[in-house]
């Protein structure tokens, strides 16, 4: 049966029991701060069951998806545990209990398939209840007819649920589906837990729990409101028995994956001897590892989650860098969530069909945090591998706690992957040496961020101004100047009456048509004046709702509380702030067209002549999108659009397809900016320009990365993209005249001169390796007898580059009769400094001397390499001499 059937069938089951089917919350448990994601059905249920609020329904039906990562480690070493996993459930508040709940489990368990039941043999089903359930017994085995012997008493830590957290909870009644003796050993749940499957958990809801230190050791707080059911069936636990498979990872939803990445790393699935899943065959565990972790990752982004490094983005980063590392560890090396990630999709869409509409930006954040990971691997790899093996040398069992920190603090390896690698290379890691260097660099930010604030004042001093005046009277979309007066003043945060000449204080006026910075664009410029006095705005923010204040500085006479002011913005600077902004949508609107509704603005920035828009995007784009979306938005401009703004509730606006942004709050009104109509609809708070035409040229300068997934478009506007092109065009007028070419042959004239310096380039390189290289004969034969080694050291000539001096000293060892040891050793001079290539041939190996060794010992430990080449270096150039006397001298006391 497959698991979309299964899931249809419970649905029908229980709301033919009179119950009400509620849709899945989304996997981030927003409403608990306790609880990052929705771990179980009844999550969503939980006010009902406090009795916080009344429940809409007496009784529900539900399949919730659902996260659990505490045993992220058991993933495909039990046939049990997945991260992401769908749980059915019915559930009663206050309804109905214990004596109707458990046979309406057994009733859907054991109906045959034709009655629309899933026909589970019942000979092969046991049941457990807390310890002293009584009563459950007893329905067990007089309503249902289960045999004593299959029904068990257990402990708390089996047969007592709560969520792990304070909240509702209670004892419970289980249902155990036998698998049979290739599964494992006979004598029911408590004996084998892979063997009988735990299939359907009855919680009977009746207390609430405090705070405790594990599964068993919390207070019970007192009684619920009422006696409530809460059930649990994992979907797909129960799809692996009616599948006939042996776990979760290879049901219908799951298993394509693992036959996608059996593809893609040549190895086969399922050479593990045994049905049992704890004596897997490793290949098979990181196989379901990935099929797993694939499906859960996509499945989180699907709900709004991307990578990042704390909280819930943090679980979405580890599980995809878990699936990275495991199909690695199999041998691929390419990247692999572009052929797995839609293969996830395949199989989850039926239920699911927002992943399909939705796949676009999904997709994006995973393959973008690939090849993130992927960087970070190859350079984070190499460094761990090395100090792995020092410390092997070493004789050390623990990679020190610095060398982590240092992988974790400079290339952003994480301390799990470290922990996993070391363990595979049988060593352990200073975790404790690890956290107190964390714990240190927290507490070095935590200060920094408090001298940074400690910069601001206080808010409460602006509420008081608040209590005090009430809120600022904000004139900044209908005038630039009026007339207004200074109610308070504020000096490095404490309020000040007066302000003399070359001050800069905090102003708050009753009035004002200055812009406080937000939305992305920039404060407003402009001047306060008033009798014989004068100040300059420097800074408008809106520190706390509703009121606005301006940092000025005083230009001349003196700014006083009470004091009779004109407050005017600069009305150059505001066209500019306008165009910026409205060619900032425009410029939005545009990447949408081109790129398609993913590439969805996640911040901005503008302020005259310059904007900035980050937004969600994987990878470069060309040239030719660029100056695509450039054309567009400078078609928009001609078309000369109307701009408009109108507020409206947050519903209608969401309507009307208006676009908000991700992680904004709104309030119930809300301002919809229009250009064009639906050409351009955000929500905005920002200053406008009224016609598109007057936004002026557009011209975009740059595009770059902003980390993983999001990418970076600047522009200029106006007269400031008007001056940009004018600048280039100067630029190509000088540069054909110096290549003496008119401007439209400047490229391939360029070309040209760039290939015939790489030729020129590799002439010199191989002339100089040549004369380098002809006196080599010279210095073999010159090698001088040091205690039966035959020893060169000689000095290259001036200017010799690193690799050159390397190939020489190989080259005058190669020219050395092989029967005889010998060691070469080459110093070079650049740059005010002396550098040393020492290499030894077999024979000399034999005697114990080792290059690596030589240049350590001459270099007192700076530098190092392989017994066969090693090099150092960082002297004064003027101590080569005795560089190579040290290593003859090291070279006459080991041979
Ligand atoms: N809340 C219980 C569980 O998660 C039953 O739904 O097992």
């Amino acid at each position: 049966m497959r698991t979309a059937e299964i899931k249809r069938r419970f649905l029908a089951h229980f709301e033919a029991n009179g119950h009400t089917v509620v849709p899945s919350a989304p996997l981030p448990a927003i409403e608990d701060p306790n609880l990052l994601f929705i771990n179980a059905g009844m999550v969503q249920f939980v006010p009902y069951f406090l009795g916080q609020q009344a429940a809409p329904w007496p009784r529900a039906v539900s399949v919730q998806k659902c996260i659990r990562t505490p045993d992220i480690d058991e993933v495909g070493k039990t046939s049990r545990h997945g991260t992401f996993f769908q749980m059915n459930g019915n559930f009663s508040f206050g309804d109905y209990f214990k004596a109707e709940a458990i046979p309406m489990a057994w009733d859907l368990l054991t109906k045959s398939v034709a009655d629309g039941g899933y026909g589970l043999d019942p000979e092969r089903l046991w049941a457990t209840v807390y310890l002293d359930d009584d009563e459950a017994i007893d329905i067990w085995h007089t309503s249902v007819g289960l045999p004593l012997d299959r029904i068990v008493r257990r402990g708390k830590a089996d047969n007592f649920w709560s969520m792990g957290i304070p909240g509702p909870c209670g004892p419970c009644s289980e249902i155990y589906y036998d698998r049979g003796p290739a599964y494992g050993q006979e004598g029911g749940p408590a004996v084998d837990e892979d063997r009988y499957l735990e299939v359907w958990n009855n919680v009977f809801m009746q207390f609430e729990r405090g705070a405790g230190s594990d599964k068993e050791n919390y207070p019970i707080l007192g009684e619920l409101p009422s006696r409530n059911i809460d059930t649990g069936m994992g979907l797909e636990r129960i799809a692996s028995v009616l599948q006939g498979v042996d776990n979760l990872y290879e049901i219908d939803e799951v298993r394509p994956l693992i036959t996608k990445a059996e593809e893609l790393t040549g190895r086969r699935y399922g050479l593990s001897k045994s049905h049992i899943a704890s004596e897997s065959h490793p290949d098979d565990v990181r196989l379901r590892v990935i099929a797993d972790h694939v499906r859960t990752g996509l499945m989180l982004i699907g709900d709004g989650v991307t990578p990042s490094n704390e909280g819930r983005g943090y679980v979405l980063r580890r599980i995809i860098r878990r699936a990275i590392r495991s199909i690695r560890l199999l041998g691929f090396e390419g990247q692999a969530l572009p052929h797995l990630l839609p293969v996830a999709r395949d199989c989850m869409a039926p239920s699911y069909p927002e992943l399909e509409s939705d796949f676009e930006r999904i997709s994006q954040y995973a393959y973008a945090e690939e090849d993130a990971f992927l960087s970070t691997l190859r350079q984070g790899t190499t460094i761990l591998d090395l100090a792995l093996t020092e410390t092997k040398q070493a004789g050390g069992q623990a990679l020190a706690g610095t060398k982590a920190f240092q992988l974790h603090d400079t290339y952003g390896f994480p301390i799990d992957l470290t922990l996993e690698i070391a363990a595979e290379q049988g060593l352990t890691v200073d975790v404790e040496g690890f956290r107190s260097l964390m714990a240190e660099q927290r507490a070095r930010a935590k200060a920094d961020a408090a001298a940074r604030k400690s910069g601001h004042a206080d808010l409460s001093a602006f509420r008081s101004v608040l209590d005090e005046h009430g809120p600022t009277d904000w004139l900044a979309y209908s005038t630039l100047e009026t007339d207004s007066t200074v109610l308070a003043m504020l000096k490095d945060g404490l309020p000040t009456r007066h302000a003399a000449p070359g001050e800069i204080v905090t102003v708050i006026l009753d009035r004002t048509p200055f812009y406080a910075e937000s939305g992305g664009q920039d404060s407003d410029a402009g001047r306060i004046a008033g009798d014989s006095v004068e100040a300059e705005v420097l800074d408008v923010q809106r520190p706390v709702k509703k009121l606005v204040t301006h940092q000025v500085r005083v230009l001349h006479g003196e700014l006083h509380v009470g004091q009779k002011v004109h407050a005017a913005v600069d009305p150059e600077w505001r066209v500019g702030a306008r165009q910026a902004h409205s060619g900032t949508h425009v410029v939005h609107a545009a990447l949408r067209q081109v790129l398609g509704p993913a590439a969805l603005q996640s911040g901005s920035y503008n302020r005259p002549g310059y904007l900035r828009l980050d937004f969600s995007w994987r990878g470069g784009l060309s040239a030719e999108t660029r100056s695509e979306v450039e054309e567009v938005s400078n078609l928009a401009v001609r078309k000369d659009l109307a701009v408009t703004a109108n507020v409206m509730p947050l519903a209608k606006a969401k309507e009307i397809g208006a676009i908000a942004l991700f992680g904004e709050t709104y309030d119930e009104d809300v301002r919809v900016v229009e250009i064009g109509g639906e050409w351009s609809r955000e929500l905005c708070g920002g200053t406008h320009v009224d016609r598109s035409a007057q936004i002026g040229p557009l011209a975009v300068t740059g595009e770059s990365s902003v980390g993983a997934g999001s990418r970076r478009i600047e522009a200029v506007v106006g007269i400031e993209a008007f001056r940009y092109l004018a600048r280039e065009r100067d630029l190509v007028l000088r540069l054909s005249e110096l290549m003496k070419v008119p401007s439209d042959q400047l490229g391939d004239r360029v070309t040209q001169l760039v290939a015939q310096f790489k030729d020129t380039e590799r002439e010199l390189e191989k002339l100089r390796a040549q004369m380098v290289l002809a006196n080599s004969g010279g210095l073999a034969a010159g090698a001088r007898d040091v205690r039966g080694v035959a020893f060169v050291g000689a000095e290259a000539p001036e200017g010799t580059g690193a690799g050159d001096v390397r190939t020489l000293a190989q080259d005058v060892r190669g020219k050395i009769d092989p029967a005889r040891p010998a060691v070469v050793a080459i110093t070079a001079k650049a740059g005010g400094k002396a550098s040393i290539v020492i290499t030894v041939n077999a024979k000399a190996k034999e005697l114990g001397l080792s290059a690596g060794d030589l240049v350590k010992g001459a270099l007192s430990g700076k530098g190092g390499g392989s017994p066969d080449l090693a090099q150092g270096g960082g002297l004064p150039a003027e101590q080569a001499g005795a560089l190579l006397a040290a290593v003859e001298k090291l070279v006459g006391d080991r041979a």
